[in-house]
């Protein structure tokens, strides 16, 4: 249904409406009589021995939603009734921002390839805390938190965003992740050397009282240098692994018109022309440490194959964002299938 007749009429509207107008629906949907039973009639699947422990954590399936999709924590029910096993939810920021003017989200369907520069708009921490607070943790869902800094903050205080946003959403979520690899918070990826990036992680460490799984999100586009630090990184500080990948700032190898591309300008590239990339990273982040930690692999999932294929590159969970919206909510149940079938 979503690729025959929704996706044409969404793909009308700008991506940003559409991504609005997608989850008002849905939202809508949820709320009439009957329709969460439709809803788990068309993408409820559970196999047997489905779930994943990771650091005493269990998650009902390995399936889950990647950041970016519900950055303020307003969709994460409506989200789990889809069959994701987790929603990670965020980048969340200590203040409100209202991120890059618009337009700032583009699709590239020549290449089933999105390009955003969104910019961490959220509404802050603050707005999310008290939202879960009142909506409370999806059934059957393991919730993630995804934190970042202000734009203002200057990297050398950067530490300090971390640290409010971990502690505040300490008791209200099941994970967290720091994410220090979007292209659009100018300077942002700087935090991805070794110096930096270990006064955050022993900062946060240190504060984990409960031994909270704590994962580090890194880009596609580091070098096996700086992936080799990562994973010295991850042992030093006693983190619990990785989240590979994010979005790319490279534009290799598309099939859309160098001038489209060109005119869309700054950004970063998710959906299919990301997947070999971000499996390469997988594989190559779980063969040098020999399967040291956990990894979850996010990036370019279009179809059940790929979330396989990221599966056996060495991930022990997956994530999609993109290929949503190019495959619709069937695709979490194509994942789930093609995964038990392994
Ligand atoms: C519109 C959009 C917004 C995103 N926002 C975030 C974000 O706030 N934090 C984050 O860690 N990743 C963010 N991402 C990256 C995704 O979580 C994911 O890592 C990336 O898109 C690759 O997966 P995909 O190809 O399945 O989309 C965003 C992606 C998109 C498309």
């Amino acid at each position: 249904m979503y690729r025959y007749i929704l996706k044409p009429i969404l793909f009308r509207f700008v991506p940003e409406k559409a991504h609005n107008i997608t989850v008002g629906l849905f939202k809508t949907l949820l709320s009439i009589p009957g329709g969460a039973w439709i809803t788990r009639k068309m993408f409820g699947y559970e196999s047997k021995n489905s779930s994943v422990t990771i650091d005493g954590l269990t998650f009902p399936n390995p399936v889950g939603l990647a950041a970016g999709f519900d950055k303020d924590g307003k969709y994460y029910h409506d989200m789990s009734k889809l069959g994701f096993g987790f929603v990670e939810i965020g980048t969340v920021t200590p203040l409100p921002q209202g991120g890059n003017p618009q337009p700032r989200l583009f699709r590239v369907p020549a290449d089933k390839g999105i390009i955003n520069r969104m910019g961490f708009n959220n509404d802050g921490v603050d707005a999310m805390v008290e939202r879960i607070k009142k909506f409370g943790k999806p059934d059957n869902c393991i919730l993630g938190g995804n934190i970042g800094k202000n734009k203002v903050t200057p990297n050398e205080k950067a530490v300090d965003d971390y640290i409010i946003c971990f502690e505040k959403l300490y008791d209200l979520v099941d994970y967290f992740v720091v994410n220090v690899s979007s292209p659009n918070t100018p300077g942002l990826r700087e935090l991805q050397d070794k110096k930096p990036l270990s006064i955050i992680l022993n900062a946060l460490t240190k504060r984990n009282k409960d031994k909270k799984p704590l994962f580090l999100k890194i880009a596609p586009d580091l070098t096996e240098g700086q992936l080799n630090d990562i994973i010295e990184l991850v042992e030093e500080t006693g983190i619990t692994g990785l989240i590979a990948t994010n979005t790319t700032i490279s534009r290799e190898g598309l099939a859309t018109k160098t001038a489209k591309i060109e005119s869309i300008g700054n950004g970063g590239l998710s959906g299919a022309p990301l997947t070999n990339r971000a499996t390469e990273v997988i594989k190559y982040l779980h063969d040098k440490s020999n399967g040291a930690f956990p990894i979850i692999g996010v990036g370019g999932i279009c179809n059940g194959q790929d979330a396989v294929d990221k599966i056996k590159a060495g991930a022990s969970l997956v994530q999609i964002y993109s290929g949503l919206i190019y495959s619709g909510p069937e695709l979490v149940k194509e994942s789930k299938k093609a995964i038990a079938a392994m």
